[in-house]
C-alpha cells in the first residue's frame, strides 16, 4: 500500500475475527516497531507478544479501555526502561509511540486492524506480563483481521480529525 493512502485511511479496529495472524504477518509487524526511530537512537523498548486467547483475555483488564485486547489475535506491549529523569521518560515515550505507530501502520498494510490501550493498571500488567523491576508498560496494541473488513476500503467520510487551518501556524502562532 502506498504511505500516504495508508496513513490517510488507517483508523482505530476494536473488533476482530476470530482468526490468527499469519506468522509473516506478525514478524512484519514486530519488525516495525524495531524500525521506528528514536531519541539518540536509544531504542529504549521491548516488545511483549502475546496470543494466547486466556493470557488476552486477562489482559484486557489491564485498563479502563482495553476491552478489544481480549478478543484480539495478537497484544503487543510496549515495554520501556522506567527512567527516573523525567526528560529520559517522556522522550523514551515519545519513541514508543512512534514504534507503536509504525506497527499500526504495517498492520494496516497488511489489512490487520488495531488499536492503543493504555494501561491503567500497570502492576496488573506487570504481573501478566513478567517484565522486571526497571521496566513499565503504558501501552499494549491489539492487532487482528477486522471482523468486518470492509473497514479496510470503506471510505472515511468524516476523519473525526481537526481542520488543517485550526491547527497550523505559517512561520509564527
Ligand atoms: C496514546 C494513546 C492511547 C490510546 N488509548 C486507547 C485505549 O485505551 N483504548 C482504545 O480503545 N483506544 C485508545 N486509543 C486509540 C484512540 O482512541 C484513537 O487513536 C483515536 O480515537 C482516533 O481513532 P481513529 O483513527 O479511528 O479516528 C489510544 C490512542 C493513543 C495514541
Amino acid at each position: 500500500m502506498e504511505t500516504w493512502r495508508a496513513i490517510s485511511t488507517i483508523r482505530a479496529v476494536r473488533a476482530f475475527a476470530d482468526r490468527p495472524l499469519d506468522e509473516a504477518h506478525v514478524e512484519r509487524i514486530i519488525r516495525a516497531g524495531r524500525r521506528a526511530p528514536s531519541s539518540k537512537n536509544r531504542q529504549r523498548w521491548e516488545f511483549v507478544v502475546c496470543r494466547e486467547r486466556a493470557h488476552l483475555v486477562e489482559l484486557s483488564k489491564v485498563g479502563d479501555f482495553a476491552g478489544h485486547v481480549a478478543a484480539a489475535a495478537a497484544a503487543v506491549a510496549v515495554i520501556t526502561p522506567d527512567a527516573d529523569n523525567r526528560s529520559a521518560r517522556e522522550w523514551t515515550m515519545l519513541d514508543a509511540g512512534q514504534a507503536a505507530q509504525n506497527m499500526l501502520l504495517t498492520a494496516w498494510d497488511l489489512e490487520i486492524g488495531g488499536v492503543h490501550a493504555a494501561v491503567y493498571d500497570e502492576p496488573l500488567a506487570r504481573r501478566l506480563l513478567g517484565y522486571p523491576a526497571g521496566y513499565r508498560c503504558d501501552l499494549i496494541l491489539s492487532v487482528g483481521y477486522p471482523a468486518d473488513p470492509t473497514v479496510l476500503t470503506a471510505p472515511l467520510g468524516t476523519d473525526g480529525r481537526r481542520p488543517l487551518d485550526e491547527l497550523v501556524h505559517w512561520e509564527r502562532w
